[in-house]
């Protein structure tokens, strides 16, 4: 072995043991640009070649490359072992001891949707309604016939419904309706009652729309006295609770419901500020929020109600609702998971 050669053996366990001895990633980079970069020790010794023979150039060359190979693979090695170490400190350093108390801001809380829902359900409770459920997975006849929907009905058409495969007639519901239906045919009138639940179409996820959301159902029904104007009251009362706030406008625009007549849809006066819908009876525009109307005489029927029957009944999107009041314009932040969007839904709820 040459001088020479045996000088760079020499310098090139000094490099390695440099690397192995590392012990930040910064410092790696140092020796990496001393030796490798544009006036590193090895950058120099390449250039050098240029001066040698061929025969010297090939055996030096070879020799430069191992080298270089080499100092690359310690160092790539060594940044794993400084970052293995480093999670390994963080590993030992950040345990958590879970058999510690809690601490009180570190609880979870409930989602948004179901704040909302239990809301709702108070108000009800407290007006002395019925809270009641009904199948997710419905029939034809509770979903459309029974509603006055008939088959090739044009009302059919807009409800994009998900049939279960193998049945012509069982669908996953689309509208929370259906309960009416179930509630009349089983405890007859009078009857007071709201239902809040999963509803499905087969609409593609977007900022308004998604295959599944929740509606929330109401039903008045006697043997007299129930008039829009009591529908009318009763809206007013919901999105004053719902809203918290006495300040509110609505009027009932006239609409058209196969299950109502008449059939109207609901607005309400709002104001934009700062960006954000606000619910306000000085509001300028008016923004729908929902469906209602005078239940039909087609669904008293179909749930075997005989004899005189008035009553009045609505529905709401619950996702539209919570959106508004959150002042989010994109409902598929109501279903992420993400723990930092469910505390922000939470903090402005
Ligand atoms: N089921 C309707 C829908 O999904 C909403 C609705 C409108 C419900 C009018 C009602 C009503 O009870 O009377 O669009």
């Amino acid at each position: 072995m040459s001088d020479a050669s045996r000088e760079f053996e020499c310098s090139l366990n000094q490099w390695m043991e440099s690397i192995s001895s590392a012990t930040s990633i910064g410092e790696l980079e140092k020796i990496r640009a001393g030796l490798l970069g544009k006036s590193g020790a090895i950058t120099s010794e390449f250039r050098a070649l240029a001066k040698l023979s061929i025969e010297e150039k090939k055996i030096i060359g070879e020799r430069l490359n191992i080298a270089k190979n080499a100092i690359e693979e310690a160092i790539s090695e060594q940044i794993k072992k400084i970052k293995r170490s480093i999670i390994e400190e963080r590993l030992r350093s950040e345990v958590v001891d879970i058999t510690l108390p809690s601490v009180s801001d570190s609880f979870g809380s409930l989602h948004i949707l179901t704040q909302a829902m239990r809301r709702i359900r108070d108000h009800y409770h407290a007006r002395g309604f019925l809270v009641l459920d009904g199948p997710e997975i419905e029939t034809d006849f509770f979903n459309f016939d029974a509603l006055n929907i008939p088959k090739h009905h044009p009302a059919r058409q807009s409800h994009d419904t998900f049939y279960i495969d193998g049945f012509d007639d069982v669908l996953l519901r689309t509208h929370t309706s259906c309960v009416q239906i179930r509630t009349m045919q089983k405890t007859g009138i009078p009857v007071r009652m709201i239902s809040i639940g999963k509803t499905y179409r087969n609409d593609k996820l977007d900022s308004t729309h998604s295959p599944m959301f929740h509606q929330i159902e109401g039903l008045v029904v006697d043997r007299e006295g129930l008039t829009i104007g009591h529908l009318k009251s009763e809206l007013k009362k919901f999105i004053s609770a719902f809203f918290e706030t006495e300040d509110v406008a609505i009027r009932l625009r006239p609409s058209y419901f196969p299950f109502t007549e008449p059939g109207v849809e609901i607005d309400c006066r709002y104001k934009k500020e700062g960006g954000r819908l606000r619910i306000t009876g000085d509001g300028t525009d008016w923004l729908e929020l929902g469906g209602a109307g005078m239940v039909h005489p087609n669904v008293f029927k179909h749930c075997g109600i005989e004899g005189p029957a008035y009553g009045f009944a609505f529905g709401f999107g619950l996702e539209r609702l919570v959106a508004l009041r959150t002042g989010i314009s994109d409902i598929r932040n109501i279903y992420e998971t993400d723990v930092r969007t469910l505390r922000y839904l939470n903090n402005i709820r």
